[in-house]
């Protein structure tokens, strides 16, 4: 695991875009897997930008979403599709069809969940996995105690985590329930990961990953059993 500390939000988003750019030049059609959430949003204004510029391109990219809430329209401003295409699909030369996220309105969830691995598996793998962290550790929505085998699947969210994302609605009580969400065995299947995190409110994750100590408690602990993870992070001294 190699570990980037970094003093700003802003150079933690370039560092970050630095590798998907470097990712990009070398494998135009890469594999991508994108995150939600705050620690992304610099990331994506700076790969826009290199877009726009021209230094990369997003016309042969695939991508896939780690995770989305159960019961939002894609068109809700809180879903992680609208989040997504806000942030970075419509400002970027990705094809639609490219794009995957999880279907949380599907009828038959299970079914959803398997047929998402099995998308990832036909694009052949994710080449490069970007992650945020919650405070709790979660990555995707995989909760602490999550096991470590899971594939895409269905989960119910902590209260600490929908309480973390009530920013993104009108009111505390419309954060969903539940979520799907890759698991944490289907983002291990990743060729390469890279984790953002930034600020006082990640010192805990942070620590406790520095700490070496691999637990189901701590979902995010299993990365160290990854061969190739970038962690970038900083502000949390
Ligand atoms: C949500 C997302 C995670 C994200 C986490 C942290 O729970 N499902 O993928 O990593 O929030 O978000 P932030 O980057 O806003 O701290």
């Amino acid at each position: 695991m190699k570990w980037l500390e970094v003093n700003s939000y802003d150079e933690m988003s370039k560092v970050a875009a630095d590798i998907f750019t470097k990712q990009l030049q070398v494998k135009p059609a890469s594999i991508l897997g994108l995150a939600t959430g705050g620690s992304p949003v610099g990331m994506y204004k700076e790969l826009v930008k290199r877009q726009q510029a021209g230094n990369i391109s997003f016309s042969d990219v695939i991508s896939f979403n780690l995770d989305e809430y159960v019961g939002l329209d894609q068109s809700s401003p809180a879903s992680y599709w609208t989040f997504m295409h806000e942030n970075l699909f419509n400002h970027v030369d990705i094809k639609e069809e490219n794009i995957h996220l999880p279907n949380g309105k599907a009828e038959d969830l299970d079914a959803e969940c398997a047929a998402y691995d099995a998308r990832i598996k036909g694009a052949e793998g994710i080449d490069l996995q970007l992650l945020g962290i919650g405070v709790n550790g979660h990555i995707g929505f995989n909760e602490p105690g999550t096991s470590f085998d899971t594939m895409t699947n269905i989960v119910e969210l902590t209260e600490s985590t929908r309480t973390e994302n009530a920013i993104y609605f009108d009111n505390s009580k419309d954060v969903p329930t539940h979520a799907i969400t890759m698991g944490i065995q289907s983002i291990m299947k990743a060729k390469e990961i890279v984790l953002i995190a930034f600020g006082e409110k990640k010192l805990e994750a942070m620590e406790k990953l520095k700490s070496g100590i691999i637990t189901e408690d701590f979902p995010a602990s299993q990365l160290l059993n990854h061969p190739n993870v970038t962690i970038i992070y900083g502000g949390t001294k």
